[in-house]
């Protein structure tokens, strides 16, 4: 049974982006896939303070605070979901204060042995759900390719994209049907596995 954790970054509770995550989780279980779901904005949290100590003697990161459990679960999940808004042309300050404590996955080694950058295992597979209010789909196309490519050194060996422009008020996705079937597709294909990882490789 493929493990399918998910974090919604949104301050809306039932925003775009958790009901575009939330299409793709309920097909994904459906289909057999155990999923767990954490709202990041409901969690208390700091985000990494540099003190490396995941580069000295600790194998995890020693804040202990609302992300350890999170950090933990994705440690051993097949796939993560990461959900957010656009915010400023970014991710929103919950979501990268979550991405940001996970270097403590990065080895000590991590810059200079590429073969043993992460501690995770490897083969997992990153999926984004992305919801911007501007129209325009150029914009803020950078988000994804960055991420996935900090991702892949951590074991997310393969990325998908959901991504919903033009959605602004609570309630936009909802009214968009090619969204929340592809959005369902991807859930059924990520719990499958093999097909989702055949088409990013
Ligand atoms: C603080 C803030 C910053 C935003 N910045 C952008 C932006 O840079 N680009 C954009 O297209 N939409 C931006 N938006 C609009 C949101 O991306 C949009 O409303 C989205 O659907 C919200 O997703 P949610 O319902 O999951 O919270 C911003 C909204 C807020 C509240």
């Amino acid at each position: 049974m493929r493990r399918v954790v998910c974090l919604l970054g949104s301050p809306r509770k039932s925003g775009n982006s958790a009901q575009m995550a939330g299409a793709l989780c309920t097909s994904a279980a459906s289909a057999g896939a155990q999923v767990t779901t954490f709202t990041l904005n409901a969690l208390a949290y700091r985000g990494c303070q540099g003190c490396l100590a995941c580069k000295g003697k600790a194998e995890a990161c020693v804040l202990k605070d609302g992300l350890t459990p999170v950090l933990e679960a994705v440690r051993t999940c097949d796939v993560l979901v990461l959900a957010t808004p656009v915010y400023f042309g970014e991710v929103t300050a919950q979501l990268k204060g979550f991405i940001d404590r996970c270097y403590s996955y990065l080895t000590p080694d991590y810059a200079f042995n590429k073969e043993k950058r992460t501690r995770l295992a490897p083969g997992k597979t990153l999926c984004f759900v992305i919801a911007q209010g501007h129209p325009r789909e150029d914009l803020f196309t950078d988000i994804f390719p960055r991420y996935a490519y900090f991702f892949n050194w951590l074991g997310f060996n393969h990325s998908r994209l959901l991504r919903a422009c033009k959605v602004y008020h609570l309630g936009d996705a909802l009214k968009r049907a090619e969204v929340l079937d592809e959005a369902r597709a991807l859930g059924r294909e990520l719990a499958a596995g093999s097909a989702a990882e055949a088409a990013t490789e």
